[in-house]
């Protein structure tokens, strides 16, 4: 339960206006406890891509970075943004929460590493064509929005010929399973193919979390209608003895099926 008081799940539609609307609402009304639960795994200057605790420091998905124009989308507190921008990016990042913003900002006071924070949506981003080489997210904004391919377009937008676009999301396949850590989050209880909404309500039935579920088949075709070529689809393994567990992680789900998927693309140039 967050700030906003009891919510329960229902099946209602949710369009692009509406998942806005609640998802601003929720993370803003959940921004302290998302920080209270997740802030020491994230760090105030790290860049972890999942909760498989897979690390750009390991994986170097992005490639180089020095002297890069780089984007966060969806970026929270805003910690990756923070860890790149060490290593000599020139990072901007930005997120629909003024909650989760605010804690970007105590981080920055926190660590003395500063990066220009932007509220916006994904699906309108407030910069001109081609003005990064670079865009990455971390769980951000793209699960959260009814138009996913309308938000995958505005990011290449934004990015010149050749620039990259790197973003790790709930793999697809979860979606049938329930969020529970527990045997219980081992038994399907819906199909892959529904692509209708998660959608919580309040007590007043208003709309106060948003979640949209694409296939991996959607979300290729997605990326390739936006003009991006996909270069890679890492499923990152449950690492052994990793003992984290949190909402519908743990090392009985993550040892048998994947909880992440990070897509890897870029524009031709
Ligand atoms: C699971 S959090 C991930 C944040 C951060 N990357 C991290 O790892 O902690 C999802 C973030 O997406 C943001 N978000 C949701 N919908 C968005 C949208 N339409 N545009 C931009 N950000 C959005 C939320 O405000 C939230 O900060």
């Amino acid at each position: 339960m967050t700030s906003l008081g009891p919510t329960r799940p229902r099946m209602i539609g949710a369009d692009q206006a509406r998942s806005r609307a609640a998802n601003r609402r929720w993370w803003d009304a959940d921004a302290d406890d998302y920080h209270a639960e997740h802030g020491a795994f994230l760090g105030d200057a790290d860049f972890v891509w999942c909760p498989e605790n897979l690390r750009e420091a390991d994986a170097r998905l992005l490639g180089e970075v020095e002297g890069r124009r780089v984007l966060e989308v969806g970026c929270g507190s805003a910690p990756c943004a923070r860890w790149l921008r060490a290593r000599g990016a020139d990072v901007v990042a930005f997120d629909l929460s003024a909650g989760m913003l605010r804690h970007a900002r105590d981080a920055a006071d926190r660590t003395g590493v500063a990066v220009p924070l932007v509220q916006a949506d994904v699906c309108e981003l407030p910069f001109t064509d081609a003005a990064f080489d670079l865009a990455f997210s971390a769980f951000g904004a793209i699960p959260f929005v009814a138009d996913s391919a309308g938000a995958l377009r505005e990011v290449a937008r934004v990015l010149r010929p050749g620039g990259r676009w790197v973003f790790s999301v709930t793999h697809p396949m979860r979606w049938m399973f329930p969020d529970d850590p527990g045997p219980r989050g081992l038994t399907v209880i819906q199909s892959y193919f529904d692509r209708s909404p998660y959608v919580e309500v309040d007590q007043d039935g208003v709309p106060a979390y948003v979640e949209h579920h694409r296939t991996l088949g959607d979300r290729v075709r997605e990326l390739r209608a936006a003009g991006f070529v996909l270069d890679d689809v890492v499923e990152p393994e449950w690492p052994e003895g990793f003992e984290g567990r949190w909402g519908q992680w743990s090392p009985e789900r993550g040892e048998i099926f994947p909880g992440t998927a990070i897509f890897c693309c870029h524009l031709p140039g």
